[in-house]
């Protein structure tokens, strides 16, 4: 079908699927539900002591007629005013009021496959194509043409909304002194973006998509890709690599800018960048092995200002990295959209890259079209010195990240759904079993779950440390000589089931966090002291993330990548696939308790003594072909620090 007659059927069935369906609004939990569970999740990770005054201070907030009613009264009223209460409590708390620099600490990035590409030739062409790729997908949002989601795995079947998706190449991340804004370009002040910045060499160009009406084919691309690589090769006309202010703090770079706009052709160029549809960063060879880990770095930091991290403007919420080496993928500004979101737009892009094989026919208008803009920048010796200390700091994070990609590939969620349990739920408990061997203790983890059912929805936190998680774990390896098998496997059955009741109750929006959040917030609202039961100390720790996971799975080949939240923390992503699981674990090296490599032979072998146990005592006849699998010794060590 011809793609226009394709979006326009596409655009009836998701017309249909909009009018008919009205997403509920996301419900305020019952008060006392929520402290009970907030009880439970942090029994076994505080002492004895702070328990108890946590707990008394919990039963003040709770008692009748007392705060914690009143915030929950004036919570249900917000539902009633707002599309999603929770929305903007959460979205400054998670993204717009840290501070942190966006790289690593922030910006999660999808790694494509490797490609090999000959010539320059070959790596303009995949540029050119995966440009028009993203056109392509552009024009099915603007149609609002995409395809509804609809939830899979747990409760599968419901529709989720779609908001996010039309944030994907419309929205900014604009630095701020003590927040930052998201804008959204549908406002009347800005008008639809047309470009794309090419980013080459460091240097800013604009790369026009539509011209006279008109949107550019392939050739018109590739031959525009052309030109902007021989005007970056000027070293004359080079300019400083000012993108890497973009990966400072958030107060330092909100700062720098302050400076940037005083000047007017400074202010056209950030105009430019803010406005555009997506970057195309054209990335120099590394001279690294196209190993997993190295190109995810390379998406992740750009791998240091002597190579590709000047290349990048981070507050852009897509960044596609088409590096001459082969190494490609996106990094993504996370506040507008999840991760699945980017997930389902990459898979587009390749999808469609695959599909239509890149068109290199030229075009009649080839010569009519006038050189791309190099983005120029007045440089005071004032924006010099920031810049001097942004390169400080930009290769302190690249010299700190510990990552390691990891693939384990002795079974995949096929067997763990042979054994009737949840994949996401068994891959979870098997996270709280390696960081239990790593560290002897449990800490407070978060794992993402979808609120898309709901209007507006984006994430609420599974808490999957619980105490049957705790018990399992401790049997597994303290007690692994004392306690019989099959108490192992019971334990393990109770964790699983107990972190598949959590998830449930997240992704139907009845966990804990969104809405202590949200009482602490209205608290806040209403000019009123903090109250106690968030300035206690069992708070904090609830609100530090030492485990930050996420399942990101694909349906093409690639992988999801991010950094740790906490300095002493890991960021543990995962890709479960029938017959093998991809983890990407973070750490930082210049905490002495945090090893990725070390976490990700844990959890090999927790993932095979969990599946010892289940092929012992669950469905022994099933589960012997990927025993036997495992037993040909497929697997792989889990590598080594790169
Ligand atoms: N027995 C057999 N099969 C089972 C099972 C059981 N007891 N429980 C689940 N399964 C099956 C499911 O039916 C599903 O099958 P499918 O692959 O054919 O669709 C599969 O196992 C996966 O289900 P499960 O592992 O339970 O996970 P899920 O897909 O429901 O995912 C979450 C759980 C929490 C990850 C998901 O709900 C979610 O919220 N995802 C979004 C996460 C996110 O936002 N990530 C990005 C953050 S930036």
């Amino acid at each position: 079908m011809p793609v226009l007659e394709k979006h326009k059927a596409e655009q009836e069935k998701s017309k249909v699927h909009r009018e008919n369906y009205v997403f509920p609004k996301l419900p305020v939990p019952p008060l006392q539900q929520t402290l009970d569970m907030y009880l439970k999740c942090m029994k076994h990770l505080v002492t004895e002591e702070q328990f108890r005054k946590t707990k008394a201070i919990v039963e003040k907030f709770a008692a009748s007629g007392g705060l914690g009613e009143i915030l929950q009264q004036r919570l249900l009223e917000r539902r009633e005013k707002t599309k999603n209460w929770v929305y903007d409590y959460w979205l400054e708390d998670m993204y717009l009021n840290n501070r942190l620099p966006l790289p690593v600490n922030s910006s999660p990035a999808m790694v494509f496959p490797h490609q090999n590409f000959h010539n320059q030739s070959d790596h303009l062409r995949f540029a050119a194509h995966l440009i028009s790729g993203v056109l392509d997908y552009k024009a099915l949002l603007d149609a609002h043409a995409l395809p509804p989601d609809c939830a899979r795995g747990q409760l599968a079947g419901t529709p989720l909304c779609m908001e996010q998706y039309y944030r994907l190449f419309s929205s900014y991340r604009l630095p701020g002194c003590k927040k930052d804004t998201l804008v959204a370009q549908k406002s009347s002040i800005m008008p639809e973006p047309e470009h794309v910045i090419i980013a080459c060499k460091n240097q800013f160009f604009v790369l026009d998509v539509v011209i006279n009406f008109r949107r550019l084919n392939e050739s018109d691309l590739f031959t525009q890709l052309e030109k902007i690589v021989k005007m970056a090769a000027n070293e004359q006309e080079r300019l400083p690599p000012i993108g890497l202010l973009t990966a400072d703090g958030r107060n330092e770079w909100a700062k720098a800018r302050e400076v940037i706009m005083k000047d007017s052709t400074n202010r056209d160029s950030l105009d430019m960048i803010e406005r555009c549809i997506c970057l195309v960063c054209l990335d120099e060879p590394t001279m690294l092995e196209p190993a997993d880990t190295n190109r995810a770095l390379q998406m992740l930091h750009g791998g240091g200002v002597d190579k590709n991290s000047g290349n990048r403007w981070y507050d852009k919420p897509m960044q596609f990295i088409v590096g001459m080496d082969g190494a490609c993928g996106v990094v993504c500004e996370h506040s507008p959209f999840e991760g699945i979101v980017l997930v389902q737009c990459s898979e587009h892009l390749l999808k469609y890259m695959r599909r239509s094989p890149a068109k290199l026919v030229r075009a009649a208008s080839v010569s009519e079209l006038s050189a791309p803009r190099r983005l120029r920048w007045k440089c005071s010796p004032e924006i010099q010195g920031l810049l001097a200390s942004s390169v400080d700091k930009l290769q302190s994070l690249v010299r700190n990240l510990d990552l390691n990609v990891y693939k384990f590939k002795v079974y995949g969620k096929e067997f763990i759904k042979e054994q009737k349990m949840s994949p996401d739920a068994y891959i979870q408990v098997a996270l709280q079993l390696a960081f239990y061997r790593c560290h002897r203790r449990q800490v407070c983890t978060y794992e993402s779950a979808s609120t898309r059912r709901f209007q507006d929805g984006r994430v609420d936190n599974i808490r999957s440390a619980t105490i049957e998680a705790f018990e399992f774990v401790k049997a597994m390896t303290e007690g692994k000589s004392s306690l019989p098998d099959s108490e192992k496997m019971q334990k393990l059955w109770s964790a699983i089931n107990a972190q598949t009741n959590h998830t449930v109750l997240a992704i139907t929006g009845m966990a804990i966090d969104n809405h202590l959040l949200g009482l602490r917030e209205i608290a806040l609202e209403m000019k009123m002291e903090k109250p106690e039961i968030f300035t206690d100390e069992t708070y904090m720790i609830s609100n530090h993330f030492i485990l930050s996971t996420s399942q990101v799975p694909t349906t093409v080949e690639m992988f999801c990548c991010y950094g740790p939240v906490v300095p002493n923390g890991y960021g543990a992503c995962y890709n479960p696939q029938s017959d093998h699981i991809i983890f990407c674990i973070s750490s930082f090296r210049d905490c002495k308790e945090t090893c990725s490599t070390t976490f990700a032979k844990a959890m090999e072998e927790g993932l095979l003594d969990m599946r010892d146990l289940c092929i012992k005592f669950n469905t022994p006849k099933k589960a012997s072909v990927s025993e036997g699998s495992a037993k040909q010794g497929k697997q792989e060590k889990p590598g080594s620090k790169p």
